[in-house]
């Protein structure tokens, strides 16, 4: 396969075997990242996003978690078709995770320094010395003075200990960095201190990052391009200047009125009707019509179809299938 994309999914489904069923947390996903691009992934709660995350990295629990179909390729090569030995190579040195909850990631009884080494080590041949070194330079990257190498994580607070997990991230210097709500968890000041942080590194190290996240603000300051999921699949995607000119999918015009608006005199923000639906139960057709205001009767009988509605802009919806080239 031609190596277009760093990492191209195609048709990925992943279901969880449950005492209540089958949850169709992803199903039939399709999305391409390039090369220092980065993609924010946009949804609500329960759309699959960490879902997906997992199922790129193979980590979904098991047995519940399995990808029931579909290929991931990353460099052109279909990670799905890898033994737990070769994705153990591929995990931090190619492809990087970074945690909602950083204590996740975090080993409380090690030392911050002892565990950027631990992962320099792994994938980087060096002296003592040459690790040492390396890992006190990425605490620097990412803000925090060399000298607190010896301190364990509850020595740090909430921010300083999400920049340690992006230092351990980036200490192999991965292609790919997928991060799940990196900055959910920390307070509004902290979290602006991490996006920063994160755009420097996406400038320097030419990182290629999915950044999974609920909020419109955080893809305006650093991705490129944006997926939009609803209901385990992609239903629109874009470059970020062209969604944010036009979105298309009535979903995605949902999630923009409902940002805050500071200007307006309206004092309760536009949510969108009714509940995300249920994964062991999905709707037929489209997942989103029973929410949606331009539902049609073909809505709830088929799966719409890819729509280009401009370049590098498509969108799963009925209502402009019949607009032709827009
Ligand atoms: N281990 C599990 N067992 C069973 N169902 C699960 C499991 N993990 C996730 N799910 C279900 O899969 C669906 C997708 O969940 P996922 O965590 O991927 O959503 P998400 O988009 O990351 O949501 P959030 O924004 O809340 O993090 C949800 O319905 C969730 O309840
Ligand atoms: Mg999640």
């Amino acid at each position: 396969m031609a190596e277009k994309h760093l990492l191209e999914i195609k048709n990925l489904t992943i279901h969880y075997q449950t005492d209540y069923g089958t949850v169709h947390a992803v199903e039939g996903f399709n999305l391409e990242v390039g090369n220092g691009e980065t993609l924010g992934l946009v949804g609500e709660t329960g759309a699959g996003k960490t879902t997906t995350a997992f199922g790129i990295m193979q980590l979904l629990p098991e047995p519940a978690g399995k990808v029931v179909a579909g290929e991931i390729y990353f460099r052109g090569e279909n990670l799905l078709g890898k033994s737990k030995t070769e994705m153990k190579k591929i995990l931090g040195k190619q492809i990087a995770m970074i945690f909602q909850d950083p204590m996740t990631s975090l080993n409380p009884v090690m030392t911050v320094g002892a565990q950027i080494e631990e992962m320099i080590k792994l994938h980087e041949p060096g002296t003592k010395e040459e690790i040492k070194e390396k890992a006190k330079k990425m605490l620097e990257v990412v803000g925090i003075p060399a000298v607190r190498q010896d301190e364990y994580p509850h020595q740090f607070s909430g921010g300083m200990k999400q920049r340690v997990v992006i230092a351990i991230a980036l200490s192999c210097n991965p292609m790919l960095l997928i991060a799940d709500e990196p900055t959910t968890a920390l307070d509004v000041t902290i979290q602006a201190q991490v996006l920063d942080l994160m755009k420097k590194l996406k400038d320097d190290f030419k990182t290629s990052m999915i950044m999974i996240t609920h909020d419109l603000g955080v893809v305006a300051e650093i991705c490129d391009k944006v997926a939009i999921m609803y209901g385990g699949k992609v239903v629109e995607y874009a470059t970020k200047e062209s969604l944010y000119t036009k979105p298309y999918h009535p979903y995605t015009v949902g999630l923009f009125n409902s940002i805050p608006d500071l200007d307006s005199e309206q004092d309760r923000l536009n949510v969108i009707d009714g509940l995300p639906p249920d994964p062991t139960d999905m709707p037929s057709g489209c997942s989103f019509h029973p929410r949606c205001p331009h539902k049609m009767p073909i809505c709830s009988q088929k799966s719409p179809s890819k729509v280009v509605v401009g370049s590098e802009h498509h969108v799963y919806c009925y209502l402009y299938e019949q607009e032709g080239a827009l």
